[in-house]
């Protein structure tokens, strides 16, 4: 997830596309960089590191013109670095691009590019597509970037300027946001509504596949066979800082709702119902080597610790291979049992958390290989596993996981097919209905998305309650856990994750009617014994919540209250249980209001033991 914006006009760009960078800066912060036409060429400036570097930078010698392109980096292909941050451009430097999103061919297209002559500066895939725009261009840059974006599979809003035709801008997008902003004698281009608020409310959204000419003067968009499209402006009616969280008033909410386009990103180029297989190009381990794999040791800290939790009753499930968790602060200091046999698998957003990087180091010294699950491009777990499988949930603002978790989830669940395909066990049958199922998941997480009254009134009750109780069975004691943690950290109130069969053994103690038990009910083995569990906290006045599949008649005989998510296969269903659990305490903690993204005591990486 980055961020782009473009100016034309009257103006001195550069300072308009600083301001909308600004802006942006909440999409990703590993470098930035603007082109700026001049009349004679293109300027480019980018540097690595926030936005105040490239400011540095442009304090000695900003480029002067009125038609300008921008970016803000997270890096997704190639390390943080000056070479890789935007804009890049083609061989003879006359076309220039800024991207976000991901060109999942990108390799394809580069091997035929270079056969055919072109020089790559960088490691990116957005380079990709300045060569191939450039091996397309015949004095029209808007049928070229056509053409180009025909070729190119996956996502991409881009944005190219050419010294050759010195009075346009063109874009193109597909499922990465792109918007227009019109002015008087000026128009804007960006991800996202904030970056050009203050100069104008009047918005054209570009849809998939749309490619757009900006001039002084107007718009056109066609499709990529070049038939014009006609688009209607809308006015829109946030203010700045609203914007920047698309709408919401928290960053926490705003990313709970991602969460369907995160899934989707992060299965991109790696699940295929086509192809019937699962690919992960980045793991880095030969299919003999993964054969050979008799342990799996993870390593994780909190949200991260709990994705581990249902990553490993899903590789043990479908691989048969017994999974060790640690909460990394502990197995530093437990001189843990590793071999060369050993795989280590670290979770951590970040990739920076101190622990888990000591772990990591732990179980590679000890002769593991170790393949990282992150979500930080070119973080210290990227750097230092053997292999590194990255979510792309884009960056995570808030300090509660949200779409972290459920993203690392699903790289978990892609993992424990791919190591079931390669040692083959699972029969074709089975495997194919875990792929559809995992491949349904992100539009059954809009659907809970899509109606969030049920959990918002269940919060409006529950908030001034002395505390919750979380119990759930198999999979989804991971949810349970997570779910308390997330009301932990952001409304300061008690919670409790247990495993529902262990509430006999003591915390059944604390059930009383100010304390609710909310409880994951989904279809399961062990459903019957959930609804023995909610029993039995109703014998005391406990007032139960239950998170259960649509059409389930008997659970409203048991619980207060039931909140509905869609059915899924068991291993994976803490992914769609895990949506309303966040939203639950979100709610919770609005209503209790304290700072939800910034909560009291915590940090979004902890890099001190
Ligand atoms: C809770 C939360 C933390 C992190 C933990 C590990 O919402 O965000 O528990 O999960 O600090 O952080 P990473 O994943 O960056 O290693």
């Amino acid at each position: 997830m980055c961020g782009i914006v473009g100016y034309i006009g009257e103006q001195d760009a550069c300072p308009i596309l600083i301001d909308g960078l600004k802006r942006l800066e909440y999409r990703g912060y590993d470098s930035a960089g603007v082109a700026v036409l001049n009349g004679g060429g293109i300027d480019i400036r980018k540097s690595v590191g926030k936005l105040r570097a490239l400011e540095n930078v442009l304090e000695d010698c900003a480029p002067h013109g009125c038609i300008g392109i921008g970016h803000t980096r997270w890096a997704t292909h190639g390390r943080p670095s000056d070479e890789n941050a935007h804009p890049h451009s083609d061989c003879t430097g006359r076309i220039t691009v800024v991207h976000n999103g991901i060109i999942e061919n990108y390799v394809e297209l580069k091997d035929r590019l270079v056969r055919g002559g072109h020089e790559f500066k960088s490691e990116t895939d957005t380079e990709v597509a300045a060569h191939l725009i450039e091996s397309h261009y015949k004095g029209d840059i808007a049928q070229a970037v056509r053409n180009a974006a025909s070729e190119m599979d996956g996502s991409f809003a881009l944005v190219v300027i050419a010294q050759n035709e010195p009075d346009k801008i063109i874009a193109a997008r597909r499922h990465s946001p792109l918007v227009i902003g019109l002015g008087e004698g000026e128009n804007y281009l960006a991800s996202d509504v904030a970056a050009f608020l203050k100069y104008t409310r009047s918005v054209v959204y570009a849809d998939d596949n749309n490619v757009v000419t900006i001039t002084r003067e107007g718009i056109s968009v066609t499709d990529l066979d070049g038939n014009l499209i006609d688009k209607k402006a809308q006015t829109v009616d946030w203010d700045a800082a609203m914007a920047e969280r698309g709408g919401y008033e928290h960053f926490m909410l705003k990313e709970i709702h991602e969460q369907p386009r995160a899934l989707r990103e992060t299965m991109r180029g790696r699940l295929s119902l086509e192809k019937n297989c699962v690919e992960l190009p980045g793991i880095n381990l030969t299919h003999d080597e993964i054969r050979k794999i008799d342990r799996i040791v993870m390593i994780a800290c909190g949200t991260a610790y709990h994705a581990s939790m249902a990553g490993k009753y899903a590789i043990e499930q479908l691989c048969r291979i017994p999974v060790e968790l640690d909460v990394a602060s502990e197995l530093r200091y437990r001189d843990p049992i590793v071999d060369e046999h050993t795989l280590g698998i670290v979770i951590s957003q970040s990739g920076e958390t101190l622990d888990t990087m000591v772990g990591l180091n732990e179980v590679k010294n000890k002769g593991a290989k170790v393949i990282a699950i992150t979500n930080v491009v070119g973080s210290m777990a990227a750097r230092d596993a053997h292999g590194v499988l990255y979510t792309y949930a884009g960056p995570e603002i808030a300090v509660a996981s949200t779409k972290a978790y459920t993203t690392q989830l699903m790289v978990l669940y892609l993992v424990a097919l791919y190591f079931a395909q390669i040692r083959g066990t699972l029969d074709e049958q089975r495997a194919t209905e875990l792929r559809e199922a995992l491949w349904e998941l992100p539009q059954k997480a809009e659907l809970i998305l899509n109606d969030v009254t049920a959990i918002e009134s269940a919060a409006a009750r529950y908030y001034c309650f002395n505390g919750f109780l979380y119990m759930a069975r198999g999979a989804n004691l991971a949810s349970a856990l997570e779910g308390a943690l997330k009301v932990k950290e952001i409304s300061y109130m008690h919670a409790e994750g247990y495993a529902a069969g262990e509430m006999k053994h003591g915390p059944i103690a604390m059930i009383d009617p100010t304390f609710a038990t909310i409880t994951v009910a989904v279809k399961s083995k062990t459903y019957d014994k959930i609804l023995s569990n909610i029993r039995e906290v109703k014998a005391r006045s406990g007032d139960v919540i239950a998170i259960a599949n649509p059409g389930d008649t008997t659970i409203s005989d048991y619980a207060d209250r039931v909140i509905t998510v869609p059915e899924t296969e068991e291993i994976f269903s803490p992914v769609l249980v895990a949506v309303p659990l966040q939203l639950m305490a979100y709610f919770v903690a609005y209503n209790r209001g304290p700072a939800i993204d910034q909560p009291r005591n915590l940090a979004k990486t902890v890099t001190v033991e």
